[in-house]
Formats: structure tokens, C-alpha cells, sequence
């Protein structure tokens, strides 16, 4: 199951525009800070941060994925987003690229603040999720098995970000609807 949704999501061809934000994302992480890519699935993201010069630690909550990003080269770590095993203040960057759609509502606002806790105070998060109201159970998609999809509106999140200390900076749609993105900087003394 891991390995194929790997093989079908380690390239950028399937997702127009997520290199040029990735690109965006790493030129707004001040530099020689290290980056997580939280909940980094096949490691796309995390080997192209590492390409371009930047230190980057891999986590995320299926083992096999950290087995296969390990095997790539990349630090990795078996985590939960809602805890993490990091000390504050330890990555200039999170990058968490399509993975708190996935997280409980009911934990949402821990998982944003253990990504607040783990930025240096002048750190950048950038977080996507889908847009829209509810929450349903996806079976389609590239993973196997039934997958909780919870959708947020912009100032929703926005909210709940700037409750654990991260001001919203940026926010852009891309094309592939009904994604859009946050980019959060860790609000100082927070
Ligand atoms: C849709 S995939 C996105 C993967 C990658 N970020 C990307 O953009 O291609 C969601 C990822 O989040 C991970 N994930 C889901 N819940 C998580 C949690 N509580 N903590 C860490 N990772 C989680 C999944 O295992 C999966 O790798």
C-alpha cells in the first residue's frame, strides 16, 4: 500500500503549482534553520527541500512511509502531529502539506499548537487543507482504505491559528480546488 502510493505521488507532475509553492514556502523559512515536513507521505516535498540545500526532518504517522523516506536518505521520524517529539523552538520551518484535513476536528487546534510550539519565533508554517463544511469518509484517492477528510473554511483556520500564536501572513487557492493554503509566521512571545 505504501509503496504505491509513493510511486503515484513522489512526482510534481501530478499537482500543478506545489513545486513553485514549495519553492515559495523555502525562500520564506529563515535560512540554516532546519525544516519538518510533517506528515510527508512519500517524501516529494522533503527530498526536493533537501535538494534545494536545507536541512529537513521527515515525520509522519505510517511507519512504512518513514521505513521508505529513511531509505531515501532522509532523517525520519514516526510521529503524531497532535504530539510532537521535538523540543520548542526547533525548526525555522513546518511544512504540513494536506495532513490536518486528516487530524480529528476535536484536535486540530492541538496539532496547529505543537506546530507553533516547535517554530523558532520567527518561523513559518505553511499549511494546506480543503476548503469547504462537514467532514466525510473518502475511500478514492491514491491511499488505500477509508480516510477521515475533514473540510475548513479560510478564517476558520485563520482563527484557530492565530489562538495558538501563528499569524496568518499569506493565503492563496491554487488550481487544484478545493485546496487552498496558509502561510503562518510564529507570532513572537507567544
Ligand atoms: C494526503 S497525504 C499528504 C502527504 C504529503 N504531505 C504530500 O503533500 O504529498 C497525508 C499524510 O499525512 C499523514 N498523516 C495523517 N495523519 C497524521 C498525523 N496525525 N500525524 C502525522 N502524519 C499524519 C498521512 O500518513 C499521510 O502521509
Amino acid at each position: 500500500m505504501a509503496d504505491r502510493y509513493v510511486a503515484e505521488t513522489i512526482n510534481y507532475e501530478r499537482f500543478p503549482g506545489l513545486r513553485e509553492d514549495i519553492l515559495r514556502f523555502e525562500a520564506s523559512v529563515p535560512e540554516a534553520r532546519p525544516i519538518l515536513d510533517l506528515g510527508g507521505g512519500s517524501g516529494r516535498d522533503a527530498l526536493f527541500l533537501a535538494q534545494l540545500g536545507r536541512r529537513v526532518i521527515f515525520g509522519d504517522l505510517v511507519a512504512e512511509f518513514c521505513v521508505i523516506a529513511k531509505g531515501a536518505g532522509l532523517p525520519a521520524v514516526h510521529l503524531d502531529a497532535v504530539a510532537l517529539p521535538f523540543g520548542d523552538g526547533t525548526f525555522g520551518g513546518v511544512l504540513c502539506s494536506g495532513v490536518l484535513l486528516h487530524v480529528p476536528r476535536t484536535c486540530l487546534g492541538a496539532a496547529l499548537s505543537e506546530i507553533a510550539r516547535v517554530l523558532t519565533e520567527d518561523g513559518m508554517a505553511w499549511i494546506s487543507m480543503k476548503e469547504g463544511h462537514g467532514t466525510e469518509w473518502k475511500l478514492d484517492g491514491y491511499i488505500a482504505g477509508e480516510r477521515l477528510v475533514n473540510y475548513y473554511t479560510v478564517p476558520g483556520i485563520s482563527d484557530t491559528c492565530e489562538d495558538v500564536g501563528l499569524a496568518v501572513v499569506g493565503e492563496w487557492h491554487g488550481t487544484a480546488r478545493p485546496w487552498f493554503s496558509l502561510a503562518a509566521r510564529r507570532v513572537t512571545g507567544t
